[in-house]
């Protein structure tokens, strides 16, 4: 409770701060404002959304979808390193600040400044989960913490435009079936580790932001940190790919690739496009990595074979993760449940031990299905078709709404009292609750 005190503050007093801003736009640009002994650049949030739906052509990196569709990664490979160039390209000369890309636009999502996660103000990133002991490599034994910002290409830009159109109202049904994300929308996400770098081998020759982050995982304090690019992720809406509609991928960090400090030391991870619903078996999940264990059973996931990659933990039983995302997931699993209001956790494990699932099995592998892009988890929400930051800037609206940034003597927020719960949903047969926040965990120590 004392954290979430203090994050309220510091998401005001950004609103105040930025209140008289020449270029300020709807949506407040960041939660956590870096203090004055900082002099470099400040993050503004990219909200000048496409009015219209880009008609231009798709990205290039579209005509090298391999087809038929395997999970041989060197059939992927000139795919996923055209995907990395579109994502870098621009984004690296002008350090990520995209409104000054002068290649292409990118647009972040509103409402991600919020809360003890909410954006830093030196480029916008949100805390994510804890790193755990040994999770990176066998030598690094104590956690780190992580740190990440998404951007949105221009044609998805223009569906979150539609989504916030109203800024009081946002309106999920704008990503949800018959309705999706549209046809080459393009996310990239880069993610910062800060954690003791000596203990991470491939961490060598970092590349390094200075950021406004908490001192640890469990801490509220902030303070200017160095943290070390350690991921990048890509999301694509494909209409070609059957069972799903998306295709996820993601790179490592390896300094040893040139040996020096570059975002040309991503090396791919792997693709996926499918969860592999038939794939009940565990004995690939690889919690504290020594190598990386390819599971060839698993068809819908592709993985870099190549030594280049160093040795990483992937996801339940081999499906396609990052090495900061958890062992017991995998991209399209835990992105599958992206819906408005939030129902249903993230991951099986994501809830009271009692009610966990068994491995595998039929409650388990809901999780672990394949749905149609815009196809709500639960039948009672609105999908945000995959996309998580959607779900939770929309999350973070209601509980600021509701909430008010203050209490009522004889309880209950402000939803609750006014009745106000029918007109803040924009639903036809409204969910019996208008917000509820599931995250992972790890995450809910925070509160
Ligand atoms: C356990 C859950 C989980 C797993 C596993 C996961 N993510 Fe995410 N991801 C999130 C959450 C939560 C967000 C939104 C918060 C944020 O961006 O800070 C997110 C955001 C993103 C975004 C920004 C777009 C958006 O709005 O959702 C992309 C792109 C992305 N993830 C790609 C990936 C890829 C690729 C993988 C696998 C390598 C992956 N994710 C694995 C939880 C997960």
């Amino acid at each position: 409770m004392h954290v979430a005190r203090s994050r309220i503050i510091g998401a005001v007093s950004a609103l105040v701060v930025f209140a008289g801003a020449a270029q300020a736009g709807t949506f407040p640009d960041f939660g956590y404002k870096p203090p004055s002994s900082y002099t470099g650049p400040i993050f503004q949030l990219s909200q000048s959304y496409p009015q219209k739906l880009p008609t231009g052509e798709l990205p290039a990196f579209f005509k090298l979808l391999p087809s038929p569709l395997t999970n041989n990664f060197e059939q992927w490979r000139p795919y996923a390193e055209a995907a990395k160039k579109y994502c870098l390209e621009g984004n690296v000369e002008s350090d990520w600040y995209v409104q000054k890309n002068t290649v292409r636009k990118w647009y972040h999502v509103p409402w991600q400044h919020y809360g003890p996660l909410g954006r830093e103000g030196i480029h916008g990133l949100t805390k994510e989960a804890q790193i755990q002991t040994k999770q990176l490599a066998p030598t690094q034994t104590t956690t780190g913490q992580t740190f990440a910002v998404g951007i949105y290409n221009d044609i998805g830009g223009y569906t979150i435009g539609e989504v916030w159109k109203d800024s009081q109202n946002p309106d999920p049904s704008v990503t949800s079936k018959p309705n999706s994300f549209h046809n080459g929308t393009v996310v990239c996400k880069p993610l910062f580790a800060d954690i003791d770098l000596k203990q991470v081998p491939f961490l060598v020759n970092p590349v390094l932001w200075q950021a406004f982050v908490t001192d640890s995982f469990n801490s509220a304090n902030r303070s200017i940190k160095p943290v070390a690019l350690i991921q990048m992720d890509f999301a694509v809406r494909d209409s070609r790919v059957p069972g799903t509609g998306w295709i996820f991928g993601t790179f490592q960090y390896n300094g040893a690739v040139t040996g020096k400090p570059g975002w040309d030391n991503l090396v791919p991870v792997g693709v996926m496009w499918g969860n592999d619903p038939e794939e009940t078996g565990d004995s690939y999940t690889n919690k504290q990595p020594t190598v990386t264990k390819i599971n060839p059973d698993i068809k819908q996931s592709a993985i870099n074979a190549k030594p280049e990659l160093p040795p990483t933990h992937l996801g339940w039983n081999g499906r396609l993760d990052g090495p900061v995302d958890n062992p017991v997931s995998a991209c399209l699993s835990c992105h599958m449940t992206a819906e408005s209001p939030q129902l249903s956790p993230m991951n099986p494990t994501f809830q009271a031990p009692d009610k966990v699932p068994p491995i595998g099995s039929k409650e388990w592998m809901r999780w672990f299905q394949n749905e149609e892009a815009g196809t709500p988890f639960d039948a009672a929400a609105k999908s945000t078709d995959f996309s998580l930051q959607l779900d939770g800037g929309i999350a973070n609206f209601y509980e600021w709404k509701c909430t008010q940034d203050g209490v009522f003597v004889q309880g209950g927020n402000a939803c609750q009292h006014t009745n106000l719960k029918l007109k803040l949903m924009k639903s036809v047969t409204p969910p019996p609750t208008i917000y509820k926040v599931e995250r992972d965990q790890v995450l809910e120590q925070l509160h």
